[in-house]
């Protein structure tokens, strides 16, 4: 495991701090960074809410929720006793700052201190909650702010919000989360790409055919169904997570990690992306919506169930087609697709190299075949390289695609830290590489709401796909166009 270093002591403040993403993430993360020493002296966690809890109510709540969330035999009541003591409750309206005594007076005994205001709330209460804390004087320049995702719906609101924050943060101090940024087969992607040098000539489009990129989840929409009805698969997920992936696998190479020289190479990417018209958007997107099927052998219901409404023009799933307009891609498709019950959660990444310019062996069965590579995210992180290889025998040339397979989790294995536990250590430690920028978000926002645009202008059908399959045929189709096919197949 990579040396931990410990974080300065800190007051955390966490807005939401009673909903779902702090019971769920934020605790079990600050738990597990706790229990291995990285989080020292009196650091504090405090939680606070609209309501009002006590102390001890507020503490159980969070007892219940690691003894649910964290993985098999990791709560440990020893550790739990002592980790309870960081954390405390306060009451806090975020659309009532006059009323923020209780915070106010709980941070002004360590006012020196490194001081992070995470916000996991709606993002309509981003703008309240950053000034809340200006106006009760509670920013320094040690003070940090958290903006969990979605930044907005559309480039507008996005930068809306940013003006509202950056009206009381500078803009290194704010720290905007995308977490597949925090996990660790998304990290891998650099150290694949920039701590190898065997790949970094093939990585362009002499060498490479297409991209795809997949990240499918077998989970229905649940609880959020009328959160999610008013964003879908593009604003959910394409937006941002796989965003981040294609800009992460295509970026230029940047000169260190220091924080903006990633971020600068990301946002070229961003830039570069071909705007998706009104003409072509129905060749090259594909929406989609679950109905009713079985996954694992269980049924499971429609969105339009789930909803409770006979109608909704919601996607569940996106595919589409992405060109990056530069030197390096110019011609090489990035397929995109990603949806809710789908077949099983299953995030990969599949480089498919050029063919041969010219095949020597005789025409059979299995004739040379263009090389994959496949960089899972999850689950069973790992890198896979297909190549083609002789079928052992005396007679002929029979060729065969044969796998070099790397699992991280049998090489390294330890338990992948959730990618919460490092994005948390990172606010704390005042290093934005792994964050968005005001500009990336901007960017991603641009060019997704050229899609929307074009949605509307061309009345975008949505494509019925039964849950538990791979998404609709049109995703399919989408492909087969360029004569080529998704991977693992529809
Ligand atoms: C979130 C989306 O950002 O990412 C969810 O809002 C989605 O809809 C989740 O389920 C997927 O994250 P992960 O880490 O499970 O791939």
């Amino acid at each position: 495991m990579a040396q931990l270093i410990p974080v300065e002591t800190f007051d955390l403040v966490i807005f939401g701090g009673t909903g779902d993403l702090a019971m769920r993430k934020l605790l079990p993360a600050l738990y597990h960074r706790d229990r291995d020493e990285q989080i020292t002296g009196d650091s504090r966690i405090i939680a606070t809410s609209r309501g009002s809890l006590s102390r001890e109510s507020y503490l159980s709540r969070v007892e219940e929720a690691l003894r649910r969330n964290l993985g098999e035999g990791e709560f440990d009541e020893a550790h739990w006793q002592r980790f309870a003591q960081r954390v405390h409750y306060v009451a806090a309206n975020a659309l009532d700052h006059e009323h923020w005594e209780d915070l106010v007076e709980l941070l002004g005994v360590a006012d020196q201190r490194v001081r992070v205001a995470y916000l996991a709330t709606a993002p309509s209460l981003f703008g309240p909650i950053a000034l809340g804390l200006k106006s009760n004087g509670l920013i320094s320049e040690s003070s940090r702010i958290v903006l969990e995702k979605p930044l907005g719906r559309d480039l507008a609101s996005a930068r809306e919000i940013n003006d509202a924050v950056g009206a009381c943060f500078a803009e290194d101090q704010v720290y905007r989360i995308d977490h597949y940024l925090g996990k660790e087969t998304v990290q891998n992607l650099l150290a694949l790409r920039f701590g190898n040098s065997l790949f970094e000539p093939l990585w362009r489009r002499s060498a490479i055919d297409h991209v795809q990129i997949t990240v499918a989840e077998d989970l229905g929409v649940g609880g959020r169904v009328e959160f999610y009805d008013r964003v879908g698969a593009l604003r959910d997920m394409v937006q941002n997570h796989l965003l981040q992936l294609v800009c992460l696998f295509a970026m230029e190479p940047p000169s260190s990690l220091e924080q903006n020289a990633v971020r600068d190479e990301k946002i070229k990417v961003l830039r570069s992306l071909k705007p998706i018209s009104a003409e072509a958007v129905q060749t090259s997107t594909v929406r989609g919506q679950y109905s009713a099927g079985a996954i694992g052998g269980e049924t499971v219901a429609g969105y339009l169930d789930e909803l409770e409404s006979k109608e909704s023009s919601t996607e569940t799933f996106v595919a589409l087609k992405l060109e990056i307009e530069n030197w390096r891609w110019s011609g090489v498709p990035f397929y995109l697709r990603t949806g809710k019950r789908l077949r099983s959660k299953h995030s990969e990444i599949v480089v498919q190299f050029q063919d041969v310019p010219h095949s020597i062996f005789p025409e059979q069965e299995f004739n040379v075949r263009p090389n994959l590579m496949r960089i899972r995210l999850q689950p069973d992180e790992g890198v896979q390289l297909t190549i083609m290889a002789k079928e052992p025998g005396p007679g002929g040339f029979d060729l065969r695609p044969v796998s070099l397979d790397l699992s991280f989790a049998e090489t390294f294995g330890i338990r992948y830290p959730d990618a919460y536990e490092r994005l948390l250590m990172e606010v704390l430690r005042g290093n934005t590489a792994l964050f968005m920028r005001r500009d990336e978000v901007e960017a991603a926002w641009r060019w997704v709401d050229g899609i929307i645009d074009s949605w509307a202008t061309s009345r975008q059908k949505i494509s019925s796909y039964v849950a538990g399959s791979w998404g609709p045929a049109d995703a399919s189709s989408l492909l087969d166009r360029d004569g080529r096919s998704w991977k693992p197949e529809n």
